[in-house]
């Protein structure tokens, strides 16, 4: 039997599992991340999250380090296993697109607990983003505001990520998207591109017509453009020998009119799901000043305000879609219970960023932990 990295032996005593015994403590995960929250907060944001991946990437690099993070926040469940889109999630609970752009940290990530991580959005060439600052935190609602703006190191470089070595059981999502400069009549070639070239590397497809920081970019989830679009990437799929699940993401502004429509098409084009949502471009309800979110300007607008919008979209498309459409739950998760709301609102999956950002890794235990 190997010895467990997290082994100590008490001065005279048996030996205790220090990790697991504070493993059963959600107050010791809390402090935890509550130690080290103020020191990322007194970073700005996208240093932070930089910070913090690849701090994480150098503790990975010390023996055993794995070992201690999977005890600390991993936990598994047979209950947990989900079937679907013709493949096996160990659990239900993935890394919403935006985090991992180029794919650098699915091993990272992985050693969180995540059942699937979905790398992108991806567009066909590398392309640097909307200037900073475009990264803010709304501490007084749970909330960030981004206008990244599809920042990624291209298609190519997502390949070559997505090569090496892959960690085992875990499931990843492919979510494509247009270069900024390319205009919305050619996207179809953008995405086309990006599919084929991604194809062999990802276990699904995700095409995201709902970011709101490319310019014109959510005018594809109308009826024409997105049929055409969606038409001819299922003809790449379907000229494959084995087709891959495709799902579309969709903005959480879209009027109820609007979602039956992309319904009717997804149903049309047989898509297999359906993610809802993306961040939101309403500033409705928020306990951030007026003059602050002035300040900030443009951008989605993602985490606890989006919550109840999220799930009332997931809802509403588990009322009317076909049964057998999967449906992936995201938007303002920062809690077990933000997970369950929209598992019973209607979501196979769900996915997480913005709580990740204000709760720590341990929202994935938790939530994985209330499922069971
Ligand atoms: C995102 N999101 C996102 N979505 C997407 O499809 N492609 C992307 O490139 C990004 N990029 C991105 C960057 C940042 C900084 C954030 C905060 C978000 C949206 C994300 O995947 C998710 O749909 C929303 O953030 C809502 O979920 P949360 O954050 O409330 O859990």
């Amino acid at each position: 039997m190997s010895r467990s990295p997290c082994k100590m032996t008490k001065p005279k005593g048996r030996p205790i599992q220090l990790c697991s015994l504070f493993s059963h403590f959600n107050l010791f995960h809390a402090t935890m991340y509550n130690l080290v929250k103020p020191l990322l907060f007194s970073l700005a944001p996208e240093n932070a999250h930089h910070f913090t991946v690849k701090s994480l990437k150098r503790s990975l690099t010390i023996p055993g380090a794995r070992q201690i993070i999977q005890q600390l926040y991993g936990f598994e469940h047979p209950n947990l296993k989900r079937n679907l889109l013709g493949l096996t999630f160990q659990n239900p609970v993935g890394l919403a697109a935006g985090f991992d752009k180029d794919g650098q940290y699915i091993n990272e990530m992985s050693s969180l607990g995540f059942g699937f991580i979905e790398v992108g959005t991806v567009t066909p060439k590398p392309q640097s983003g909307n200037p900073q600052p475009r990264l803010f935190r709304l501490p007084d609602d749970d909330a960030l505001i981004n206008r990244m703006g599809f920042n990624n190191q291209g298609v190519d470089a997502l390949v070559e990520q997505l090569k090496k070595e892959r960690p085992e059981g875990i499931i990843i999502g492919g979510n494509i998207g247009k270069n900024k400069v390319t205009p919305n009549e050619q996207a179809a070639d953008d995405y086309t591109y990006t599919f084929d070239a991604l194809f062999p590397y990802v276990d699904y497809f995700v095409v995201n017509v709902s970011s709101p920081n490319t310019p014109n970019l959510r005018s594809l989830q109308e009826k024409e453009p997105l049929t055409h679009l969606l038409k001819s990437l299922q003809a790449r799929n379907q000229a494959q020998e084995q087709p891959k699940p495709m799902l579309l993401k969709i903005a959480p502004d879209l009027t109820f009119e609007q979602i039956n429509e992309v319904i009717e098409i997804v149903e049309e084009v047989e898509l297999e799901g359906i993610i809802a949502t993306n961040t939101t471009i309403s500033r409705e309800q928020l306990k951030t000043t007026h003059d602050t979110i002035t300040t900030i300007g443009n951008g989605g607008l993602s985490g606890a305000p989006l919550r109840e919008r999220a799930t009332a979209v997931i809802r509403y498309i588990r009322e009317r879609a076909k049964k057998d459409l999967v449906i992936i739950g995201v938007g303002g998760i920062t809690t077990a219970e933000d997970a369950l709301e929209k598992i019973e609102a209607g979501a196979d999956l769900v996915q997480v960023y913005t709580g990740l950002v204000y709760r720590g890794p341990v929202l994935v235990k938790d939530i994985k932990k209330a499922l069971v």
